[in-house]
């Protein structure tokens, strides 16, 4: 097996290379100056599974591209079989045609994978909201890792037993959270998460709680604007909670996310490399390098 890194995430590839004690291929990639894209392998993969590493975070349209054209070209290229691990996979919260006309983006990108040479897909925490498990629309294997106890271990690292509890923004978040309280065998609830817009979120709860005199761990799989943590935030203090921090797969950051998050009044903000960032504190490398190891070596 080889690894080929996207500019997106060549550090998790050489991280992977590392503890799967693989060949780590340099992919030479640049713009034209009329922005078109060049790549080229050192080395080909005849014969040899081709491992493709590429978060498709904050650029996904350029890296999505950069990502196609190395899957078609080391399948051309003699590999036997080409894997991709794209821990951040974009477009998935447009999975279904909520309004007459518009593109159904996660179904494109899924059979553009397929129809480009690739034989497999890793991803880490994925959107995963109307469509449950990619393997219902997609003809090659899709398979969904998590870095959520791995969030959860360094959590416990700071709290030990202090009074703690988790919380998930929204309904969907409970799988996340519910992963973290576990590690930390402490309870866990979930809040009432209304989209107002791109940017904006109301946040209710359901039952009452009250976080009086806790640590709130806040998880969630994506912190895209930040509006739904700056929401949650204001939620768990209004109701008490002592210090609130937050942690993430995919930490987005999009636009003023950071400073909506820290000026709410988030302690600390804990997320994966999946997308690189001074958050990464947690590596997403071994959970992946494991499943390798089990069932692709
Ligand atoms: C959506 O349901 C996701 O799980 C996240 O809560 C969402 O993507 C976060 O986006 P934002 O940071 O823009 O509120």
């Amino acid at each position: 097996m080889l690894v080929y890194a996207g500019s997106a995430s060549k550090y998790l590839g050489l991280k992977l290379s590392k503890i799967l004690n693989i060949e780590y291929v340099n992919v030479e990639t640049r713009k034209f100056p009329d922005g078109e894209l060049y790549i080229r392998v050192d080395k080909e993969p005849l014969n040899e599974k081709a491992l493709i590493v590429q978060s498709m975070y904050k650029t996904p349209n350029d890296y999505l591209v950069e990502y196609l054209f190395l899957s078609k070209t080391l399948k051309e290229l003699g590999a036997k079989e080409v894997i991709g691990v794209i821990p951040y996979f974009p477009y998935a919260r447009q999975d279904s045609r909520f309004k007459p006309g518009e593109v159904v983006s996660l179904q494109v990108v899924v059979d553009l994978l397929e129809k480009m040479g690739t034989d497999k897909v890793i991803t880490v925490d994925m959107h995963l909201h109307r469509v449950h498990d990619l393997n219902e629309i997609s003809k090659i294997p899709f398979v969904n890792l998590s870095v959520m106890e791995d969030i959860g271990k360094f959590f416990m690292k700071k709290f030990g037993n202090e009074d703690t509890i988790v919380v998930g923004p929204d309904e969907e978040a409970e799988q996340w959270a519910k992963k973290v309280a576990y590690i930390l065998n402490v309870q866990y609830t979930i809040l009432e998460k209304t989209r107002l817009g791109d940017l904006e979120v109301k946040i209710e709860k359901v039952e009452k709680e009250d976080f009086k005199n806790k640590n709130v761990i806040l998880i969630d799989d994506i912190i895209s604007t930040g509006g739904t943590i700056e929401a949650a935030v204001k939620k768990v203090k209004a109701q008490g909670a002592e210090k609130v921090f937050v942690g993430c797969a995919h930490a987005i950051l999009a636009q003023t996310a950071e400073y909506r998050i820290f000026r709410a009044g988030v302690e600390e903000l804990v997320a994966s490399d999946s997308i690189p960032s001074p958050y990464s504190v947690v590596s997403i490398a071994p959970v992946i390098a494991d499943y390798i190891k089990k069932f692709l070596l």
